[in-house]
């Protein structure tokens, strides 16, 4: 049985379907805590399954680093073998990266490597596009460029609003989240493929990232 710990910043609805998929006899892998950086609205979800939650408010801390350390001591107490970012809106330090990936999976709300960062759903009819869509990925150290597990394309429709498009993404999202974990969780998903080759330090020394930046800038 795969042991996933899941980290949210608001709503949970990505959460419930996993913590849903994860009561039906037979899917091998159960949600054992749910973190997140503030007082999370989806603890909820995790409460109405009697999941223990872990909340390490970002605020609270001097710098990315320490929140970073923080986080990981409390999530590692439950040893889960798959983290999910399941609409955590911070970015986590490289070195947690470092420390996580490649059992690190995130799901974003567009056809990445199309509209990364915080607005994914703002981004893309903003740029009139007539699709769009839904991704899970591996995380690395940049933002939302990660390799791609699963996605799929969604129509933008006329009068879409960001409310409205991010309603129809969401149950796609929900779909290839549970899809992948239960991938991962048969051994159909090998994340060591995904392991990085080199760690995020070494890489940073050796290449310049402004656009990561750039993007990464609502995601505080
Ligand atoms: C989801 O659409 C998720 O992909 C997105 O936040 C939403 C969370 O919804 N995450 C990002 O945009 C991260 N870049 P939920 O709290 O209802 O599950």
């Amino acid at each position: 049985m795969l042991t996933v710990a899941v980290l949210i910043s608001g709503t949970g609805s990505n959460l419930r379907a996993l913590l849903d998929a994860a009561a039906e006899p037979g899917f091998p892998a159960r949600v054992v805590v749910v973190g997140a950086d503030r007082q999370a609205d989806g603890f909820a979800h995790a409460e109405a399954f009697g999941i223990p939650t872990v909340m390490v408010p970002f605020r609270e801390f001097e710098t990315r680093e320490q929140w970073g350390e923080e986080l990981r001591r409390q999530i590692d107490v439950w040893t889960p073998d798959l983290i999910v970012l399941s609409g955590l809106m911070r970015l986590l330090p490289d070195a947690l990266v470092d420390a996580w990936a490649p059992a690190l999976i995130n799901t974003h709300p567009a056809y990445l490597p199309e509209f990364p960062g915080a607005h994914g759903v703002r981004d893309a009819l903003a740029a009139g596009v007539s699709q769009t869509g839904a991704s899970v990925i591996v995380v690395d150290t940049g933002v939302d460029s990660g390799p791609i597990l699963a996605q799929e394309r969604i129509d933008v429709l006329p009068g879409d609003t960001e409310h409205t498009l991010h309603e129809r993404i969401k149950p796609v999202e929900r779909r290839l989240l549970i899809e992948v974990v239960r991938g991962i969780a048969a051994g159909e998903i090998d994340l060591s493929a995904y392991a990085p080759a080199i760690p995020s330090a070494d890489v940073a020394e050796a290449t310049e990232t402004p656009d990561a930046a750039a993007v990464a800038s609502d995601i505080a």
